[in-house]
Order: C-alpha cells, then sequence, then structure tokens
C-alpha cells in the first residue's frame, strides 16, 4: 500500500474535478474491502478511524491493522482520523503517522474552535500531517431539525474565510445540509451556500454524511468543490445485511470466515459503487514501491 499524504491526495482532487471516497472502517473484512476496492479501481482512497471504533477497539490497533493489511497491496491510501474529539487525541494520530487528521470543534464558540485547530495544525504541519477542521454543524438524521434551525447550522462563509486563514487546515468540512446516518426523507443540500464557500475559499472542501445521499446531489455536489466523501453507515447496512442473509439462509452458519467473507464483498461492491460515482477511478497516482508505506 502506498501512503499518500491527505492534502495531495485533496488538491489533486479538486483539481481534476472529482471527490475521493473517506470510507469508514471497523474491521478486518472492512479494511480488506477499502483496500481490494481502491486496487480494482486504481483508486486513492482515505480509510477513516472514527470515534466509535476507537472506543471499540483502539486507535493504535486500528492503524496497525490497516499497514498490515496493506502490505504488498497496491492500493492508494490515506488513514485518516474522523471526528478528532481533542488536541490530545490529534496528536495521538500524529504520533502513530496518520496522514491525515480532522480535529472537530464545530461545537465550540467561533474563536475556540480557531485556537484548538490550529494548535492541531501546527502539531501535524511539523510532521508533514494534513488537517481537516469543521464549521457550522453537521447533524445526526436522528436530531430531526426543523428548517429554520438546519439554516442556523449552516457554515457561515465569512467565519469560513477567518477559519481557514487563521487555523491553516488543509482541508474543511462544511454543513451545507447534509447529515449523519441514513435520511428519512430527500437531504436538501443548499448548493448556492457552498458555491459561495467554495468560491471565497480556495482550499478542499468535505462533505459529511456522504450515505443515502441520492446520486444526482452528488454529483451536482463535486464540481462546487467537494473533494472529500464521508460515507460509513451504508458500509455498516451493507456488511450487517450480508450477514443477515447468511444467517437466513443457514441459521447455523457459525464459521465467521463465511459469514464475515459475504460482508466483506458487500461492502467492497459498495465501496466500488462510492469510487465510480465520485470519479476517483482510475485516479491513483500509480506506484512501483510497495514497500514503501510512508510518504
Ligand atoms: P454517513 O454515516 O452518513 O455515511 O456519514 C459518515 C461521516 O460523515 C463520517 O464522518
Amino acid at each position: 500500500m502506498k501512503l499518500v499524504s491527505g492534502k495531495d491526495m485533496l488538491v489533486k482532487a479538486r483539481a481534476e474535478g472529482y471527490a475521493v471516497g473517506a470510507f469508514s472502517a471497523h474491521n478486518i473484512e472492512t479494511v480488506q474491502a477499502i483496500l481490494a476496492a481502491s486496487v480494482e479501481e486504481r483508486a486513492p482512497v482515505m480509510i477513516q478511524i472514527g470515534q466509535r471504533v476507537i472506543k471499540h477497539a483502539g486507535m493504535k490497533a486500528m492503524v496497525k491493522l490497516i499497514e498490515t493489511l496493506g502490505e504488498g497491496v497496491e492500493a492508494e491510501a490515506a488513514i485518516h482520523l474522523d471526528h478528532g474529539n481533542s488536541f490530545e487525541q490529534a496528536v495521538q494520530a500524529i504520533q502513530l503517522q496518520f496522514q491525515s487528521v480532522m480535529y472537530d470543534g464545530s461545537h465550540h464558540p467561533l474563536e475556540k474552535n480557531i485556537e484548538i485547530t490550529k494548535r492541531v495544525v501546527e502539531a501535524a504541519h511539523a510532521v508533514g500531517i494534513s488537517v481537516e477542521g469543521e464549521l457550522g454543524r453537521i447533524a445526526g438524521t436522528e436530531d430531526d431539525l426543523t428548517v429554520s434551525e438546519e439554516e442556523a447550522f449552516l457554515t457561515n462563509v465569512e467565519d469560513a474565510v477567518r477559519f481557514v486563514g487563521e487555523t491553516g487546515v488543509d482541508y474543511l468540512a462544511v454543513a451545507v445540509g447534509t447529515a449523519h446516518g441514513f435520511y428519512r426523507g430527500v437531504p436538501k443540500i443548499h448548493f448556492d451556500r457552498l458555491d459561495d464557500i467554495q468560491l471565497a475559499c480556495s482550499l478542499p472542501l468535505v462533505l459529511h454524511g456522504g450515505s443515502g445521499v441520492p446520486d444526482h446531489l452528488i454529483r451536482e455536489a463535486i464540481p462546487l468543490g467537494i473533494a472529500k466523501i464521508n460515507v460509513d453507515t451504508e458500509l455498516r447496512h451493507a456488511f450487517t445485511l450480508a450477514a443477515q442473509k447468511v444467517w437466513e439462509k443457514n441459521p447455523k452458519e457459525y464459521h465467521l470466515a463465511t459469514v464475515h467473507g459475504e460482508s466483506r464483498e458487500a461492502v467492497k461492491k459498495k465501496v466500488i459503487e462510492k469510487i465510480r460515482l465520485f470519479g476517483s477511478n482510475g485516479k491513483a497516482k500509480g506506484h512501483s514501491n510497495l514497500t514503501s508505506n510512508k510518504s
């Protein structure tokens, strides 16, 4: 596996008009599925380590798992910390040599978000690691927001310009109407706001809550500066649905390799579908040295 700087990956994506899929990893099979999809599609991918799996398995265990499974595999990837919840956690990821770290200070007032994000940027950039910041509030679909509440949570353009300028982040997660989890109806993406942000800030933008967003809305968002799209729920859904199908057929199937093998295939299929939708297929830079893991 060739590990690539998050910034390099996303600057190229924005310049060439496609988005890199940032896929959440949860276990051996999800990592294998993302790597296999990257190889088959010759697509750069981000492998995200999120807060739930950090609690469940540990950050270090997940990084080592990805590095080990990536050995000798012709994938192009960046290991990414999703929704880093403190300066200390971001530093832990930096020490583990992630290629990309998100610090999510969006719940703080702007000043405090800027202050902590800036410290994360200084620490990460000192060792060549890229940083994602977040501004505005990306809700969960379970939050059930009213339209006016949703409007209030959108990323403010002036704040974004100031945040990017003062923190030095490499890419910015924006709140433009998407939410984490499956949607009850069709999500409304505020393309006008997204356009205003991309015109004011020239860095790659990140769309969270990629699961369940109709394909045509994704296609519309990418030319407006979206260079990274996070996908988690749809992968977990594919994984568990495949396992359920195995057990429906044979409730006495106790071999996890059989059950999780089906799940792995289902996740890989879903990742490939997203890679093609995002236009990142065929966009890996190509590499000859498979033994050099660190970029
Ligand atoms: P989904 O679970 O909606 O795909 O969102 C993933 C995400 O944005 C992780 O940060």
